[in-house]
């Protein structure tokens, strides 16, 4: 029996998507209003599930105090109000898109979350727009 515990956290970032060997017609063409040079803002919204076996001594899959702190400390604190073309490391080379973001914060947490759980991050862009990423 598994049951999947999850945890949302919020966090505003600018970015801008672009690829610096397209010229800025063709980065406008594919990513529109999200390639203006001058960067722009999203209100992020993201929810981090653990899927996993219940513990039974402690009735939990997962301690949610910990998983909490792990979201603070690996991505609130690396990613809120930051510019994440410009200040953050992982996306200096990698256009941060909402699946790219994704990808990232997976890899930042799934090393701190024990193996035999398994981790699902969704990432709302827009209230409308949003990706799920499970490692696959
Ligand atoms: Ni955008």
């Amino acid at each position: 029996m598994k049951v999947k515990v999850s945890r949302k956290a919020h966090f505003n970032a600018a970015h801008r998507l672009f690829k610096p060997e397209w010229t800025d017609e063709k980065n406008t063409a594919v990513f529109g209003k999200c390639s203006n040079p001058n960067f722009h803002g999203h209100n992020y919204e993201l929810i981090v599930s653990v899927i996993g076996e219940i513990d039974q001594q402690t009735g939990f899959v997962m301690d949610m105090k910990i998983l909490k702190e792990l979201i603070y400390e690996h991505v609130e604190r690396a990613f809120d109000h930051k510019n994440l073309n410009v200040e953050v490391q992982e996306f200096k080379n990698l256009n941060p898109t909402a699946e790219n973001i994704s990808v990232v914060i997976y890899n930042k947490l799934r090393s701190k979350i024990a193996l035999h759980l398994d981790l699902e991050i969704t990432l709302f862009e827009t209230s409308r727009n949003f990706v799920t990423y499970t490692g696959k």
